[in-house]
């Protein structure tokens, strides 16, 4: 199989950027995505080349590292699936695959496809936890959780935190990545105490940072690798106005 990458080329943060195009030949359909690109580096170590960087993990959709633009989506073609689980059989033979790095003011360039995520940490550092006394793990039963609660709670959690939402939001929203953290904990009795400051803190710091607002197109909860929904991101709304008003 033979296709030609496109790829974002870009040294750093403070040089101007342009599309470079690279035949690869020899690749196989059953390859990933990153594979293809780890066969796309070996070739330009060979010939003396800057290698592309781009980043990745545990290349099992987990960890949510590996986030680039394919061809004008998010993670590439499919729906609610991470570059590290795209394979070639998704492309044709001959086809051009147009690579971008994430593109948002809050995720400034670091290099090629490597794009500065740290503004969701700082999001996280807002509230993303229980204050809690550490030594022995409490008795998982002591506290009942109806079980359509934990579900709902897991399905926030399922978030990887990739990026993705903020990447294909015209407005570059963090808002579902910001609202499955907040609910995930929210909706469980270890996280009320801390709720209203949880959702104050998270909120104001994702708008600190400079992502946009959310204007309900839903393209997140498409791209988004776990399916998280956006009904969460109304659910975030809701939470706000309450601990604005009561907490
Ligand atoms: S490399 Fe971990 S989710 Fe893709």
């Amino acid at each position: 199989m033979q296709v030609t990458f496109k790829i974002w080329r870009q040294p750093g943060p403070e040089f101007p950027g342009q599309f470079q195009e690279y035949p690869v030949q020899g690749l196989t359909e059953d390859m990933s995505f990153l594979e293809a690109l780890d066969y796309l580096n070996e070739t330009l170590v060979r010939q003396g080349e800057e290698v592309v960087a781009f980043e990745y993990d545990c290349r099992e959709g987990i960890c949510g590292q590996c986030g680039v633009y394919i061809n004008g989506r998010a993670h590439g073609p499919h729906d609610h699936m991470t570059t590290c689980q795209l394979h070639l059989r998704s492309f044709q033979d001959g086809d051009t695959i147009t690579v971008e790095p994430w593109r948002a003011r809050a995720f400034p360039i670091i290099k090629d496809l490597v794009v500065d995520r740290s503004a969701l940490d700082r999001i996280m550092q807002e509230g993303a936890y229980i204050s809690a006394k550490t030594g022995t793990a409490p008795e998982a039963n002591a506290i009942l959780i109806p079980k359509e609660q934990s579900d709902t709670a897991m399905d926030a959690a399922a978030c990887i935190g990739c990026g993705a939402c903020v990447a294909t939001c015209k407005n570059a929203s963090a808002s579902l990545f910001t609202a499955a953290k907040i609910n995930h904990l929210n909706r469980l009795p270890q996280g009320k105490p801390e709720q209203h400051q949880r959702v104050k803190g998270m909120v104001d710091q994702m708008e600190a940072e400079g992502f946009g607002g959310c204007s309900f197109t839903g393209a997140c909860e498409v791209e988004c690798p776990e399916g998280i929904s956006i009904t969460n991101i109304a659910e975030m709304h809701n939470r706000y106005l309450r601990a604005k008003l009561f907490g």
